[in-house]
């Protein structure tokens, strides 16, 4: 009954839509919801009462825990302020891996701290038996000298070629700040941030469900990544430019038989146990020492996937935004770049 729905962004209410989806028939689900921030979408009012928004968003995660497979992830991204319910919430029948912390700066709220990091709360179906894999991130390194970032002393020698285990803090991936990268949609997330999701709890072959599906930022990353997708999502135009984008879409993030996350000409996610097949593919700094001045290269530079640009039309369109200054909120007009595909 499933396979109709795969590898499609079927449009309509997710809690319509999730009825087709049966009980564990999903590997990893992930929602990216309306954050109830007064953000401008087009078919959908984000301001919704307190205790409205959450009612809604404990329905479309009771769900997700349904559809998800015994051996599956759970992965819903927000501010930190929702999630605090939301784990609150999940906690009652699924089970808490991680908050991970995406180090990337939110609007101004307030008058307090200055927010800083959306949060992925991580939850497994159930406490043993889910797929779950240590993932490797670049050394960081200083961007001019190209020194490493930390100062690991005499044990140069003994740090892992490509860079560390991934920790629960992400601060190597941007949110896109240029309009040229990004669609029409107030909150589309990277891709490579998807990635990193997919690598860590899926195999190729597996079946990824997005209920907020926007312009199919995960759709792409499971299909460029080998896997299956479903997403859903209300409005036609975005899922019009996501049959677009996944139209260009190849199953093609890969070296050898390892799948990997790159972004721009670097790979930015691996799988820490496909590093004996991929070390073959890298030029190493000899001594290893040496790591400490020399990135790791890859030896052919035409395995990395050409990141081909779409091509954008400029519309001089002007949008309202809301945003809250100094605690005050104002109105703001603002350019924005509306792309179309030729
Ligand atoms: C935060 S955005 C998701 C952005 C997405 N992660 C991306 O990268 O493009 C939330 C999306 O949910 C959609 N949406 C809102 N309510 C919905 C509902 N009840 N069912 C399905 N989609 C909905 C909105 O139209 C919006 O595109």
């Amino acid at each position: 009954m499933i396979d109709k729905f795969i590898n499609k962004i079927l449009q309509g209410d997710c809690l319509e839509l999730f009825k087709n989806i049966p009980d564990n028939s999903v590997d990893m689900t992930f929602a990216d919801p309306p954050f109830n921030l007064k953000k401008n979408y087009t078919s959908y009012t984000d301001s919704l009462e307190f205790h409205e928004y959450l009612n809604w968003c404990e329905k479309w995660i009771s769900e997700m825990v349904r559809v998800t497979k015994p051996t599956g992830a759970i992965f819903v991204h927000n501010i930190p302020k929702w999630l605090t319910y939301y784990a609150t919430y999940l906690n009652r029948f699924a089970n808490f891996k991680h908050w991970i912390s995406w180090d990337a700066p939110t609007a101004p709220m307030g008058k307090s701290l200055q927010p800083a990091h959306y949060g992925i709360l991580f939850y497994t179906k159930e406490p043993k038996g889910a797929k779950i894999y240590e993932l490797r991130h670049p050394h960081k390194r200083d961007r001019k000298q190209g020194y490493l970032w930390k100062d690991y002393g005499g044990k140069k020698d003994l740090l892992h070629p490509f860079g560390p285990l991934v920790s629960d803090v992400w601060a190597d991936i941007h949110r896109i700040k240029h309009n040229t990268k990004r669609d029409p949609h107030p909150c589309q997330l990277p891709i490579h941030l998807m990635d990193r999701l997919i690598l860590l709890t899926t195999d190729d072959n597996d079946l990824v469900l997005d209920p907020f599906s926007g312009t199919g930022t995960t759709a792409i990353s499971a299909k460029r990544l080998g896997r299956k997708y479903i997403g859903f999502e209300l409005d036609k135009n975005y899922i019009e430019i996501s049959q677009q984008k996944l139209a260009k879409t190849m199953p093609n993030y890969k070296i050898g038989e390892s799948w990997v996350s790159f972004y721009l000409n670097d790979i930015i996610t691996i799988r820490n146990n496909d590093w004996n097949r991929l070390r073959d593919y890298f030029i190493m700094p000899e001594p290893i020492r040496a790591i400490d001045y020399k990135r790791i290269k890859i030896k052919d530079k035409k395995l990395i996937p050409s990141e081909k640009e779409l091509p954008l039309i400029k519309e001089n369109t002007t949008v309202e935004k809301l945003e809250n200054k100094n605690g005050k909120k104002v109105k703001r007009q603002e350019n924005t770049l509306f792309v179309k595909f030729g």
